[in-house]
């Protein structure tokens, strides 16, 4: 009798669920509206996507808008979401809503308008045995696939195509068509700002760029993040401000706290190209209380503009004070030092100190090399953007034996 019972509850509970969101899916027939307050949570409790509203100033123009996004679960209110659809096309009023339309995903407003919709390709009509839907991954990709086939290859579009200011985990920038983070506009408008975080060549070095698609910031190559962190699971994240800076954070889905690990640029000698030209290593110096960035040559190498130097002008970088011959060379080493940049570099995988600093000296226009574990960087132009860290990498400048002699002691 208990039993059957249970059983009779069971049965009423299911047939009142159907209304209710209870998934992570979206089919082709179902509808997820604002005004329902309801939002997909990915397996594993650790996203949430929905529906959220920013309010504006106390213009009537600049009210209040609504836009897709994703966040993490139970986060707080005072956290930016992580990954916004609309970012561009608002809604202006909380009536509106997600759904899939000719296999694509779109937001209609309340005269059923399309105001963002994820692909304006046509997406081939999926098999008759299967229909689409929309999936939130456990890792915080939301995907567009045919519902009998959930291989990773053959979405028919992701959100980790298409990243706003932050780089989740799992999400690579070297993947895909053109993937970047790019900063809001403001702390309260997702709007595309001037900021961006992309890759700037086939070595996968990235930069933080400003609105001229000018580097502004290179994040240490290959360096760990010194960090501490509690036990437990956490994820981390990559992030460009809408005021320009790159950072890190964690974050514990446990104890739902945001952490900030680094963030950059620090400091004078962070800005890429601004203090110091080529050939030479920028550092901060102090003087009673102020703090100045100065660079210093490279030996066996001289300032470009002597003049411009001593006034503290030091953009031209410096030169060599005679040129590399192929022959009767040697190394100077750089310690501690951020590497230069790699954007032009060769790069060889799967080669040691040694056999990297071997392929150097055969190569007659190699002008220095560095390890990143067994990476090998080949630089053959000048060098830029370097300056001393504290826990630092190691240079290998080449230049000609004779400027390796006793009055130039090592650092
Ligand atoms: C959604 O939330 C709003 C504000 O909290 C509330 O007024 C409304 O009744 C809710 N709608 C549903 C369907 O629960
Ligand atoms: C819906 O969007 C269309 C096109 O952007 C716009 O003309 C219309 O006014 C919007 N409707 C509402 C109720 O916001
Ligand atoms: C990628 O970006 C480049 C430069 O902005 C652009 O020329 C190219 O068309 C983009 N490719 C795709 C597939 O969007
Ligand atoms: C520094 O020198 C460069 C080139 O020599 C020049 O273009 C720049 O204006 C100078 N900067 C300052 C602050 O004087
Ligand atoms: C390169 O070789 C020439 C001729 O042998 C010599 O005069 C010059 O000093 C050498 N340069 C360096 C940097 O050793």
């Amino acid at each position: 009798m208990a039993n059957h019972q249970t059983f009779i509850s069971y049965y009423i509970v299911l047939i009142l669920v159907p209304f209710v969101w209870s998934s992570n899916t979206l089919t082709a027939n179902q509808i997820l509206s604002i005004s329902s307050n309801l939002t997909m949570i990915s397996p594993g409790n650790v996203f949430e996507l929905g529906f959220f509203k920013l309010a504006g100033s106390n213009t009537k123009e600049d009210g209040e808008r609504w836009y897709l996004g994703l966040w993490f679960y139970k986060a707080s209110s005072k956290m930016n979401p992580l990954w916004v659809a609309n970012r561009e096309s608002p809604l202006y009023d909380s009536k509106g809503a997600l759904k899939i339309y000719k296999s694509n995903l779109v937001i209609v407003n309340q005269s059923g308008n399309i105001i963002w919709s994820s692909s304006n390709a046509v997406v081939p009509s999926p098999p008759k045995t299967s229909s689409v839907v929309a999936e939130l991954l456990s890792n915080g990709n939301f995907v567009l696939r045919y519902s009998d086939d959930n291989r990773g290859d053959s979405f028919l579009w992701e959100s980790f195509d298409y990243p706003t200011d932050t780089l989740l985990p799992g999400s690579d920038l070297a993947k895909g068509v053109n993937r970047s983070l790019t900063s809001w506009i403001s702390n309260n408008n997702p709007s595309t700002g001037i900021y961006s975080y992309a890759l700037l060549s086939k070595n996968q070095e990235m930069f933080l760029l400003d609105a001229k698609s000018s580097p502004v910031y290179r994040r240490s190559f290959g360096l760990k993040t010194p960090y501490a962190l509690g036990n437990g699971y956490y994820l981390l994240l990559l992030q460009v401000t809408y005021d320009g800076l790159l950072q890190q954070f964690s974050w514990s889905p446990t104890t739902r706290e945001k952490t900030l690990l680094w963030r950059g640029p620090r400091d004078r000698c962070d800005l890429y190209g601004k203090i110091c030209g080529s050939n030479s290593v920028c550092s901060l110096e102090k003087v009673d209380v102020h703090v100045f960035a100065g660079c210093t040559c490279f030996k066996g190498f001289k300032p470009r503009n002597w003049r411009g130097w001593w006034l503290r002008n030091m953009t031209e970088g410096c030169q060599r004070i005679s040129r590399l011959n192929c022959t009767g060379n040697g190394f100077q080493v750089l310690k501690n030092v951020k590497l230069p940049d790699t954007k032009d570099a060769g790069l060889e995988r799967s080669i040691g100190p040694k056999e990297c600093r071997q392929r150097c000296i055969e190569d007659c226009s190699c002008t220095g090399f560095a390890n990143v574990e067994l990476d090998c960087f080949l630089y053959s132009s000048d060098l830029v953007d370097l300056r001393t860290l504290q826990s630092g990498q190691q240079l290998y400048i080449k230049v000609a034996t004779s400027y390796l002699g006793k009055f130039f002691i090592s650092s």
